[in-house]
């Protein structure tokens, strides 16, 4: 009996250990959410798209250094219903539509004559639950990107690789070349002192 108490006891400290290390992990370095508000209409008079979700900041921040690097137009992809400042609930709604592939609604567009101006995307996301969040599997779908050169980046918290995400996006970017091996991925906690490190990537990017 006092082995039985002893086991359950040692299961249920795992699992809360098992806890704090997903949380710290996937958490670590963010601030929780931020505003969900679009950038300023984009008129397709640059050759590159510089397209970016960001929850919690950080990839909204790389997206502004690749821009002003390149010359880029910015473009936010905006959930119509925003996922809300608290790392708990954005975390259960983002595993529900990932386990569900559902696709949510966006609030901000391109129209399509502006889009067949862009010859490159710069796409910037965070690792969400290893993937591609779902704001971008909406995004991609939305536009023909045909003919278009896709460069990812991202920023993450130990899924440096992007875990499965460069594999979603391959597939999504239907009719697109995603340079899967010049991707750029920066530790969440390390964008705030990354500009150099963006900046130089992206003018490499451009050569
Ligand atoms: C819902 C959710 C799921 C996450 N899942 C992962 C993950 O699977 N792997 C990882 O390395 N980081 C994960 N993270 C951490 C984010 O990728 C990281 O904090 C990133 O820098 C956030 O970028 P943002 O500020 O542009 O939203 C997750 C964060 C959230 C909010």
């Amino acid at each position: 009996m006092k082995n039985k108490v002893w086991i359950i006891i040692g299961i249920v400290v795992i699992a809360v250990a098992a806890a704090v290390l997903i949380v710290t992990q996937f958490f670590g370095g963010s601030h929780g959410g931020i505003d969900n508000e679009p950038e300023s209409d984009v008129s397709g008079e640059s050759k590159i798209l510089v397209a970016y979700f960001s929850w919690s900041g950080n990839g909204q921040q790389m997206a502004r250094w690749i821009a002003e690097e390149t010359g880029g137009e910015l473009f936010r992809i905006v959930p119509e219903e925003s996922y809300g400042e608290d790392y708990g609930a954005c975390a259960d709604r983002a595993k529900n539509e990932l386990d569900n592939e559902i696709r949510p609604a966006l609030s901000s567009h391109i129209d399509a004559d502006v889009m067949a101006q862009y010859d490159t995307i710069y796409l910037g996301f965070p690792i969400w639950w290893y993937d591609l969040p779902t704001p971008v599997w909406t995004f991609l779908e939305e536009y023909d990107l045909s003919g278009k050169t896709i460069i990812p980046f991202f920023s993450h918290n130990g899924s440096s690789s992007g875990a499965n995400s460069l594999n979603r996006l391959t597939q999504l970017a239907k009719g697109s070349t995603v340079l899967t091996d010049e991707v750029l991925s920066i530790p969440g906690s390390s964008v705030a002192n990354s500009e150099d490190k963006v900046k130089e990537w992206a003018a490499n990017e451009l050569k």
